[in-house]
């Protein structure tokens, strides 16, 4: 009998539900995903270099909020299990890569991480296995950095690996949304490429949506983000305009939100955080120049909402200054450090930037944030603090109080009771009221 070509035999394992699934980097993407395969069945084998997540992981911890230690236990109990050695790679039929992929200090794509986690992949890869790159990442990356080193040790794309670029669309904390019921779009470097892809989605995701190449699924993640970045920047500037016309934008947007069609709610903040909305667009920024063309609208999205912190603290220092105070030895609290609500990720979080502006300024700073008890260890910010406790006294104990993120987990009404003066970023407190300022 002809023995069956890498393709069929690959697609028929993972229709099974044999393949064994590789997941490399167990962050907000890759554990998440690592449970799902689990849960339908899949043998799963999480790889990352941080020990001591692994470590927990294989004591059935999580190490998300949002993922329950019980979701982690299920899956050790199914057989998932997490490592730190990539030499065992050669046991996956599928290798799905989440790491991550952030700007450097020049705004330019750092691609390290993927590309480490390659380089201590390829050896360990055999003919017959389906690479996927979740990261986000600008097009062509699959094309010019994953299908050559994939390619290095004599394999052919296409024939013997198979090499796609699925992009994830994660929203942590988002109670409507799970990773299974979230559309996923791959795009394969050659059809059989592709074929692997949809059938190792197919089984875990209710709907995976085909694209010709991995340069539309890169570019249609890229764009995913720069519609939002560029939404929110429109957005911020009109809080502005409204603000010194002194219309609530807020009440604004709710009204606008009732045309049926042709209209999409954008909500203004503090300024863009997390570990995509600020980041991602500067990828395409970035590879479009080696076409010689210029990304405008990134640009100026990017410099309206970098500037929203400044625009924060400078509606504080006004507000004080109206009640005769200065911002220097004022005691301001933050609410909220995480990026955005009901979430415990900090990463690239505006009220960060916005503590620091304070401190620089003079004021005491002091945070609350009900998922983030302390204040974490970051790359670029120190803070020696914990999460105060709110009560009636502690609120009123503070010059100004300035809603950064709005939980849903803050007491709103007392807050409103007992604050001397609110500034508030969110457009929480709708009613007008004398100790209240939109910023
Ligand atoms: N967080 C989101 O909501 C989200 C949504 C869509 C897309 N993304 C994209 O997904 C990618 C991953 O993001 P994330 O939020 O999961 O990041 P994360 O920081 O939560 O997780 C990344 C994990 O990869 C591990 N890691 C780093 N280098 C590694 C290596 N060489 N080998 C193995 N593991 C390694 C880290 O220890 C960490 O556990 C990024 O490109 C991001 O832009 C994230």
């Amino acid at each position: 009998m002809e023995r069956m070509s890498h393709i069929d035999n690959l697609v028929a394992r993972l229709e099974r539900r044999e393949a064994r699934i590789g997941i490399i980097g167990l962050g907000y993407v890759g554990l998440p995903l690592a449970l799902r395969y689990s849960s339908v069945g899949y043998p799963v084998l999480g790889f990352d270099i941080a020990g001591d997540k692994v470590e927990r992981l294989n004591n059935g911890e999580t190490l998300i909020e949002h993922i329950p230690s019980t979701a982690v236990q299920a899956a050790r109990q199914a057989g998932f299990e997490a490592t730190t050695e990539f030499s065992r790679a050669g046991e996956c039929d599928a290798l799905v890569v989440c790491v991550p992929t952030p700007l450097n200090k020049y705004r330019e794509p750092d691609l390290s991480f993927v590309i480490n986690t390659l380089e201590s992949l390829t050896r360990y890869m055999r003919p017959g296995q389906v690479v996927s790159l979740e990261s986000t990442t600008y097009p062509g990356t699959t094309d010019e950095e994953v299908a050559p080193r994939v390619a290095a040790n004599g394999a052919v794309v296409g024939r013997d690996i198979f090499v796609v670029y699925s992009p994830e669309r994660e929203d942590p904390g988002n109670p409507d949304f799970s990773t299974h019921s979230i559309p996923k779009v791959c795009g394969g470097v050659t059809p059989d490429c592709l074929r692997a892809g949809m059938a190792l989605y197919g089984q875990v995701i209710d709907r995976v949506v085909p694209v010709s190449s991995t340069r539309a699924a890169e570019l249609t993640k890229l764009l995913e983000n720069i519609h939002r970045a560029v939404n929110i920047g429109l957005v911020n500037e009109m809080k502005i305009v409204a603000d010194r016309m002194g219309i609530d934008i807020h009440e604004v947007i709710g009204a606008a939100a009732t045309k049926p069609f042709g209209f999409v709610p954008y909500y203004p903040g503090p300024g863009l955080g997390g570990h995509c909305i600020p980041i991602d667009p500067f990828y395409l920024t970035w590879k479009a120049r080696e076409f010689g063309l210029h990304t405008r609208f990134i640009e100026l999205a990017g410099e309206v909402n970098s500037a929203m912190p400044d625009y924060v603290v400078s509606k504080l220092t006004a507000a004080l200054n109206e009640r005769r105070k200065a911002v220097k030895g004022s005691r301001v609290l933050v609410l909220g450090i995480a990026y955005k609500k009901n979430v415990d990720d900090m990463r690239e979080s505006p009220s960060v930037m916005i503590m620091e502006k304070l401190r620089d300024l003079g004021a005491e700073v002091a945070y609350s944030d009900p998922h983030i008890p302390v204040f974490p260890r970051m790359r670029e910010h120190h803070f020696d603090l914990r999460s105060v406790a709110l009560d009636p006294d502690v609120v009123g104990s503070y010059d100004a109080v300035l809603l950064a993120t709005d939980h849903d987990r803050f007491d709103y009404g007392m807050i409103h009771a007992h604050a001397a003066l609110i500034v508030d970023t969110r457009g929480k407190f709708a009613e007008p009221s004398s100790h209240i300022v939109k910023a």
